[in-house]
């Protein structure tokens, strides 16, 4: 079938198979404001939207006829949907995938009961310039696609049965614009907000925490009271605090006045007995109510989460944690790529990720390079990380040709203030970090921008340290001399590290990025010996079919293997921590190959979320749980001599290949893997852990057979029947005993009934050109990952997985 034909039956859905910002799902349009809400309402806006790809004549025109238009819901990422291909001009460096220019408009009433209100439209994120209209007004443009921002619609709506329409021009044509994938489109939520005319302001309240101690937290709130009324309004602000089991702590009442069409700025100081601190082990969120009256009728009710937790860097001893000293594990990752399901944010899609991380131990994470989506901070906040949230990967010299150098000078304030405001309250951000590998780190402009920058960081929130990732860690950097940065930033050049105090007498210092190393899942190539790997052709390390060895042994020229960066990290305490390049796989940016390439193989966990060897490395580092992870697969040829190696947090590991024993290996001379030369015979490779002479773990691997069924493995047998929760099944070639067969590339055919729709599959092969929205995929390695959402009504899903001479699969997700 043609690509068009199976797009046009796609969207038809006839395939049961829709793609990100489908509309086959029969959620509720929950975008109706209701009549009897008083105070305040914010609603998705997300459904029922009009889509056409390329450009228009007067779209944002009133009455303009769309009705061929496709209907989608966002978030929607238009790129994702497209062919891989190497003459799009986004390059393998931009994911390979198209870019171009894009319209969504979107028909809506407003009840006459709202007249009187004000209503705002709020963009989490649009991917990139774009152009809003409400009713042919021009409502503003926004170049940076990573920010938030509102508009106000109220002096142009029409009330009651008349629509009005918004219009929405994305221009995402001018490529290269990105050193990584972006996505194109209406990428993150959108909401509409219906105030009074006297309300908490957009971002309007900054809560942090002066003083905590085991008896008492003290909690200064501001909260900005803005009017549209035409005369001075006497208000008063009550705040209510909140605990993690929702009983209400603190409670604090004033009056004020804000004069006609300005804002009111209101302080309070509330104490909390006895506070519940905010860890990354045990993340208690608090709440506090702002509640607006006059003459006893509330005019606002707005929510802000917040946390209470206290920390500090220190130069000779890095960080603490409400007074624990803790080593920051981190690892960076463009936040706006959820692999195959492209840009399109996705909560579950994020959860599930961050999931993932804190297994492997994780307790933090860095948003390369650019302000996440909130639901990630939000996300973060609960599940207990610390986030170094990032401003720009360029300033006022580009790394590309049409990136933000090209609004540097009208947008950095506006951009990275609005960054601030939105995320201060989080008690997951840490770390603030005005930019990543900034051209001016070389130039002596670098030191007005840098002190500019921090300036406009301070002024909003002086709680947390700023620092900027450089890759240039030298006394010469001109960012660095300035002064601006609280806390040195070091992008790889680990070998900066022990000489780091002296460099920067007095300084506090970060491992903003480290690692790059490279590898493919489930690919091995031998000796295991470590290599760098010049991104030029044929290099070592290079191979003909376009993987890169999971021995953690390839690693680009500036980078470290994970074990050694890891090593240096953990061993200077005054390098506070680390965040590795990258968590996951991302599309873009496929060092060392480029095209036929079109993702990347820095990933510790592939593109499609399934953990490489590397995992297990930082989880027997990381975490306390037991880990005993042995590898590579055992299919080989008779007689070649094979690297074994084992990942563990046991004190000794024993192998045994069929019930011999080939030698127990001790962790004891600092090394953090251990390894065997095993000449190779079929059967079966254990492995025994011990720890204090006592057997804790043991783990078997055996010779796989021929390939003979499909293995469906969901994440989640239950999702929430809500148009948006996602099942992740992984989908395994195995023998009929269960072992997964290595080098497996079946294609999967994929069927779906019930209340579920397939929104992607992906298989996290670097060179894949198949498209995530069809409806079969080649697996990988033996594996692939398709992802299952459901439709929005209650039932069952069944999705079935057959191949040309495997038995075939199926399997039940419920969606409650
Ligand atoms: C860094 C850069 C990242 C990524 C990485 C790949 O220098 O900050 O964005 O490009 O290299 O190794």
């Amino acid at each position: 079938m043609k690509r068009k034909e199976f797009l046009d039956k796609m969207m038809l859905g006839s395939f049961g198979l829709v793609g990100a910002g489908s509309v086959k799902s029969n959620f509720l349009k929950s975008f109706l404001l209701s009549n009897n809400d008083d105070t305040r309402q914010k609603v998705s806006f997300d459904y029922d939207w009009r889509f056409h790809l390329g450009d228009v004549n007067n779209g944002q025109k009133p009455g303009y006829d769309d009705h061929t238009w496709r209907k989608l819901n966002v978030p929607h990422d238009w790129s994702i949907e497209g062919n891989f291909s190497k003459d799009n001009p986004a390059g393998a460096g931009g994911g390979a995938l198209p870019g171009g220019i894009g319209w969504y408009r979107k028909k809506f009433t407003i009840p006459e009961s709202k007249m009187g209100k004000l209503l705002f439209i709020e963009f989490y994120g649009v991917y990139e310039n774009s152009d809003v209209w409400i009713n042919g007004h021009h409502l503003g443009k926004r170049p940076y696609g990573y920010s938030t921002y509102r508009y106000e619609l109220t002096p142009y709506l029409h009330y009651g049965n008349q629509k009005n329409e918004i219009a929405v021009r994305v221009d995402n044509s001018h490529q290269p614009n990105s050193r990584w994938y972006s996505g194109s489109g209406i990428c993150r939520h959108v909401y509409l907000i219906a105030t009074n005319k006297v309300h908490v302001d957009k971002w309007g309240t900054y809560i942090t925490t002066p003083l905590v101690n085991d008896q008492m937290a003290n909690i200064s709130i501001q909260t900005k009271i803005r009017s549209h009324e035409k005369n001075g309004q006497k208000f008063t602000l009550r705040t209510e605090i909140y605990n993690p089991d929702h009983q209400k702590v603190a409670e604090d009442q004033i009056q004020q006045t804000v004069s006609n069409a300005s804002i009111a700025e209101v302080q309070q100081y509330l104490e909390v007995k006895h506070p519940v601190l905010w860890s990354t082990d045990s993340p208690n969120l608090y709440k506090a109510v702002s509640i607006v009256e006059q003459g006893g009728k509330q005019l606002d009710r707005y929510e802000t989460t917040f946390g209470i937790r206290y920390f500090r860097f220190d130069a000779d001893s890095g960080f603490y944690l409400n007074g624990k000293h803790t080593k920051i594990r981190g690892v960076c990752d463009h936040h706006n790529d959820l692999g195959p399901l492209g840009s399109a944010q996705n909560y579950r899609a994020i959860e599930r990720r961050l999931q993932i991380l804190k297994e492997m131990g994780c307790n933090a994470f860095r948003t390369s390079h650019n302000p996440p989506t909130p639901e990630l901070l939000d996300l973060a906040d609960k599940l207990g990380f610390i986030v170094m949230d990032e401003a720009f990967d360029c300033w006022d010299l580009g790394k590309v040709k049409y990136d933000y150098h090209l609004y540097w000078d009208q947008w950095h304030k506006r951009d990275l203030e609005d960054m601030i405001l939105r995320d201060r309250n989080h008690p997951s951000v840490f770390i603030w970090s005005i930019g990543n590998e900034i051209p001016e780190q070389w130039h002596p402009k670098g030191r007005e921008i840098a002190l500019e920058l921090a300036g406009i960081v301070k002024k909003l929130d002086n709680t947390r340290p700023i620092t900027s990732a450089c890759n240039y860690p030298n006394p010469n950097n001109y960012i660095i001399k300035s002064g601006a940065l609280d806390l040195v930033g070091i992008n790889y050049y680990d070998n900066v590290y022990p000489n780091a105090p002296k460099m920067f007498p007095g300084k506090k210092f970060i491992a903003t990025e480290t690692t790059s190393a490279l590898s493919s899942r489930g690919s091995y190539d031998m000796p295991a010996k470590k290599i760098r790997v010049w991104p030029t052709k044929n290099h070592k390390g290079m191979n003909a079919n376009y993987t890169c060895s999971s021995y953690d042994n390839c690693v680009v020229p500036w980078g470290a293997t994970h074990e050694d960066n890891w090593k240096m990290v953990n061993k200077y305490d005054y390098i506070s921590g680390m965040f590795g390049w990258t968590g996951f796989d991302y599309l873009g940016e496929p060092t060392p190959y480029g095209w036929p390439a079109r993702s990347s193989y820095f990933g510790i966990i592939d593109l499609c979320g399934i953990p490489k060897d590397a995992f297990y490395f930082y989880k027997s580092q990381w975490t306390s749980d037991p880990v005993l992870h042995i590898f590579p697969h055992w299919n080989w040829n008779k007689g070649q001599k094979v690297d074994v190696w084992a990942y563990s947090n046991c004190d000794d590991v024993e192998l045994f290949l069929n019930g011999e024993s080939l030698g127990t290996k001790y962790f004891d001379r600092g090394n953090l893997h251990v390894s065997w030369k095993v000449d190779f015979e079929p059967g079966t490779l254990k492995a025994i852990g011990r720890k204090n002479g006592k057997i804790i773990l043991t783990k078997e691997i055996h010779t796989a057979g021929k390939s003979a069924n499909i293995r469906l493995n969901p994440d989640r047998n239950t999702i929430t029947a809500d148009g948006r929760d996602l099942s992740f099944i992984t989908v395994s070639v195995t023998d009929d005993n269960g072992n997964l067969i290595p080098h497996a590339d079946d294609l999967v055919h994929f069927e779906i009934s019930g209340e579920g729709e397939i929104v992607s599959i992906g298989n996290g092969h670097e060179i894949s050109h198949e498209s995530f929205l069809a409806p079969q995929h080649k697996v990988f390695n033996g594996q692939c990952m398709s992802i299952v959402q459901s439709t929005g009504s209650k039932g069952n899903i069944r999705l079935k997985a057959s191949a040309d001479g495997l038995q075939s699969e199926s399997v039940e997700i419920k969606t409650v």
